[in-house]
């Protein structure tokens, strides 16, 4: 089952609760929230209000990506403002393990992230406390780039290694995927599709959903046909 996450920060911010409304509609499974401070990332976007108002306008889980310094500082903060899936930037932790009984204890799903450059070995170790890794597929802190081809091995890296050792974690991609990526993606392994500019900036969310997850389906479905 494939998990397309409608990254709001590409959404309309005047008109967010309506822009929630309408991707739910349109058959996003999870709300995507990028949360950037201006010291981790480049960029600085939305606290825990903002993700307590996209709780008002959903009943999607909520996803919350937090590109922070010190993050845990704030994880209660957005577990209580409805955030169900939180992940941490493992090059913010310095006791991963730590963050990530913190996420779980405020009874969120917890994620680690790692940005491009970042190699697999910063969280081997911590997989099996995960219920998801996010893997960056663009440098973090803006939305509309193009994919860095080079994050794909990393992902299959890290697929054969969840299947070697038995876990049931998702893996999760964010950046620079839209209609013509998706297939890289998703025969690299991917189980979650950050979108964003990809469906906020297209004109019909419902068409540009059913489109994304049609091809990564179908991606999936050739390929468990080929190793037959
Ligand atoms: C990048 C963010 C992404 C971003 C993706 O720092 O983490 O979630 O919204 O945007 P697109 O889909 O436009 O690359
Ligand atoms: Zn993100």
């Amino acid at each position: 089952m494939k998990i397309i996450a409608a990254s709001i920060l590409s959404a309309d911010m005047g008109r967010l609760g309506a822009e929630v409304a309408a991707a739910e509609r349109a058959g996003a499974d999870w709300i995507h929230a990028d949360v950037m401070d201006g010291h981790f990332v480049p960029n600085l976007t939305m606290g825990p209000m903002v993700v307590e108002a996209v709780r008002r306008a959903t009943r999607l889980p909520i996803d919350a990506h937090l590109m922070i310094e010190k993050p845990d500082d704030l994880v209660e903060r957005f577990a209580a403002a409805g955030a169900t899936h939180i992940s941490v930037h493992a090059e913010a932790c310095a006791h991963l393990n730590r963050s990530i009984q913190l996420i779980r204890s405020c009874g969120a799903s917890p994620g680690v992230a790692l940005s491009p450059a970042s190699p697999l070995a910063l969280i081997e170790w911590s997989l099996e406390y995960l219920d998801y890794v996010l893997l960056l597929s663009v440098n973090p802190g803006f939305g509309g780039q193009e994919y860095i081809p080079n994050v794909l091995r990393k992902i299959s890296d890290l697929k054969r290694e969840v299947s070697r050792r038995g876990l049931r974690l998702l893996i999760e991609s964010d950046g620079g995927i839209n209609e013509r990526t998706i297939p890289d993606f998703a025969r690299a392994g991917v189980d979650v599709f950050v979108v964003g500019s990809a469906l906020f900036g297209s004109l019909d969310y419902t068409r540009t959903v059913g489109a994304l997850r049609a091809t990564a389906e179908a991606v999936e479905a050739a390929d468990a046909a080929s190793r037959l």
